[in-house]
């Protein structure tokens, strides 16, 4: 590496600069982004899918349009994403193909199904808001594409949870058998949440790079720890119980402790064999090869108008 060139970058990154596409970066730099964006982007994009089972279902005119345009910016947000990722020298085209052979990985969480209609505000309220904890830094990250798509994202996924939220109040403050039915979401989808913020910082294997290139701000456990923190007074209000008989305050350290964490199902759901990975890939790959048509029709438009624009 040219050493001028690799001292601009640390200087950038040590002073807080944002490191922009034109910039020269290291290798792996640019590779790590290329992975952790288009993971995120691949996470938005399958996470449309135990949603929108349900748009069909919803139970009133609100209750749908909300999750329609939930589901919608799910999309927006993959997009936005894969943009970003193209800014590092990758092609759409290829990320696509990567998560559709099955090769890319994607959030851990969408390969659970959403089984009720609790579960849409389980998702809401759990899933969007544990994705807020761990995106709100990352509009502090170093690739400005990156923290700039985070800062409209993370807007959007405030409203994701607070629909959710509001949804399990709904349902709460309701018949038993609604709250019942609440509580069984949260039974369900509590662990898999807390796995989300990825493994324990001794089991991370990236983190510490990317903490000291500036694109990873607060690491795993401590996110996992904020999130909990913050939710436990929130299934309060509700009335819900948290599915883990070892959670307790702990004043010393100021946070709550809380009980053991699966790291084999954890594993064994990031390594393709979670309760619906077949299921989700499957679906995604017929959403492509549906949409085929479009991808063609808007390619012979372009090459219509720059036809037309060259005669
Ligand atoms: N699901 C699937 N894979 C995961 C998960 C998870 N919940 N957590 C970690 N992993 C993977 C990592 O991608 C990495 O795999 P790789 O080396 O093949 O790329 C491996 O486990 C080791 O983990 P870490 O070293 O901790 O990886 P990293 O530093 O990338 O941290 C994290 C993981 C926190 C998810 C990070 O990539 C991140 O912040 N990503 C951006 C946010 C995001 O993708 N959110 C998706 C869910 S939110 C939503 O879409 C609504």
């Amino acid at each position: 590496a040219d050493p001028a060139r690799q001292q601009a970058f640390d200087s950038a990154i040590e002073a807080g600069r944002k490191i922009e596409p034109q910039d020269w970066m290291p290798e792996a730099y640019r590779r790590t982004l290329v992975r952790q964006i288009s993971q995120h982007a691949h996470s938005e994009v399958v996470g449309m899918l135990p949603e929108g089972n349900w748009i069909t279902r919803a139970p009133s005119l609100r209750r749908k349009a909300i999750l329609l345009a939930k589901v919608q910016d799910e999309g927006g947000h993959g997009l936005y994403l894969y943009s970003a990722a193209e800014t590092l020298g990758v092609s759409r085209d290829e990320l696509v193909e990567a998560l559709l052979s099955g090769k890319a990985k994607y959030s851990s969480i969408f390969n659970y199904p959403a089984l009720g209609w609790a579960d849409m505000g389980c998702i809401g309220w759990l899933v969007d808001g544990a994705a807020i904890m761990n995106q709100i830094p990352l509009c502090r990250c170093s690739y400005g594409p990156y923290a700039r798509a985070m800062i409209r994202i993370c807007k959007e996924e405030s409203f994701h949870q607070r629909q959710g939220y509001e949804l399990m109040l709904a349902l709460c403050r309701g018949t038993a058998a609604q709250k019942a039915m609440a509580q069984e979401a949260l039974d369900r989808w509590w662990w898999p949440v807390v796995m989300m913020f990825g493994p324990s910082d001794a089991e991370s294997v990236h983190s510490a790079q990317t903490m000291k290139w500036g694109i990873k701000r607060i690491s795993n456990d401590d996110l996992r720890q904020k999130f909990i923190d913050a939710t436990v007074p929130q299934a309060e209000l509700l009335g819900l119980e948290i599915p883990d008989p070892h959670l307790k305050w702990n004043a010393e350290r100021g946070h709550y402790d809380h009980g053991p964490i699966d790291w084999s199902e954890f594993w064994r759901v990031v390594d393709g064999d979670g309760p619906c990975n077949r299921e989700r890939l499957e679906t995604r790959r017929r959403a492509h090869a549906n949409g085929a048509w479009v991808r063609e029709a808007a390619l012979a438009h372009a090459r219509k108008r720059a036809r037309r624009a060259r005669q």
